[in-house]
């Protein structure tokens, strides 16, 4: 069986979370893409070079989840070459047997047009910024909630302004706003959209 689940959306929007959910629930493989664009962020040098030759062991490098991370990430993801040294093993990733949920920016747009399930994760940018603040520890934690809101705000700006492959909703995309609902809602949703399209699965289950 080839069918991929695309996810994409803006950063603390919950894809993550729904990506593990839907992927564990229906036994498909998972791939977090924005872990590729971290990895090449943080090995410095070229990240030309970095795209073409990363590896598996860059990908479980340490601090590859801080919010500096992130931002390194953003800002190679707008480098042209960058992304297309990272298409193939995406596009391969995403049509395996088996199934793949992806999680990103631009997999329903670019990187699997195709996928039988297209979603589109969103929230305010005040409820992201609010959840990024909390799991960074809240009022004890390093960051004040002004500086982690305007991150957010920041690497909307730079993910959707590019001009390749910028961060948008695919056409034919559901998009599921999760700025009221709690992890669970928004998973549940998500699973019924999947459940309504997998050849097999039942819907509601
Ligand atoms: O999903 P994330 O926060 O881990 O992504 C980090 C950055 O990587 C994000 O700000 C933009 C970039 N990215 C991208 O351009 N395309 C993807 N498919 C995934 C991430």
């Amino acid at each position: 069986m080839i069918f991929t689940v695309a996810i994409d959306g803006p950063a603390a929007a919950g894809k993550g979370t729904i990506s593990r959910a839907v992927a564990a629930r229906f036994g498909l493989a998972h791939l977090d893409t924005g872990l590729l664009y971290r990895a090449v962020g943080a090995k410095g040098g070229d990240p030309v070079t970095a795209a073409r030759g990363l590896s598996e062991a860059d990908l479980a490098a340490e601090g590859l989840r801080t919010l500096e991370a992130g931002q390194a990430a953003s800002r190679v993801a707008a480098i042209p070459e960058v992304r297309a040294a990272l298409v193939d093993y995406q596009r391969r990733f995403a049509r395996a047997e088996g199934g793949a949920v992806l999680d990103g920016r631009d997999i329903g747009t670019v990187i699997c047009p195709e996928a039988e399930v297209k979603l589109f994760v969103t929230a305010s940018a005040e409820v992201r910024a609010r959840r990024r603040w909390l799991e960074l520890g809240g009022e004890a934690g390093p960051r004040p909630y002004p500086e982690v809101l305007a991150e957010v705000e920041e690497r909307d700006r730079r993910d959707m302004g590019r001009a390749d492959a910028p961060l948008r909703p695919a056409e034919d995309a559901v998009v599921l706003d999760t700025s009221d609902l709690d992890a669970d809602e928004a998973v549940a949703r998500a699973c019924a959209l999947v459940a309504a399209r997998l050849p097999g699965a039942e819907a509601g289950r």
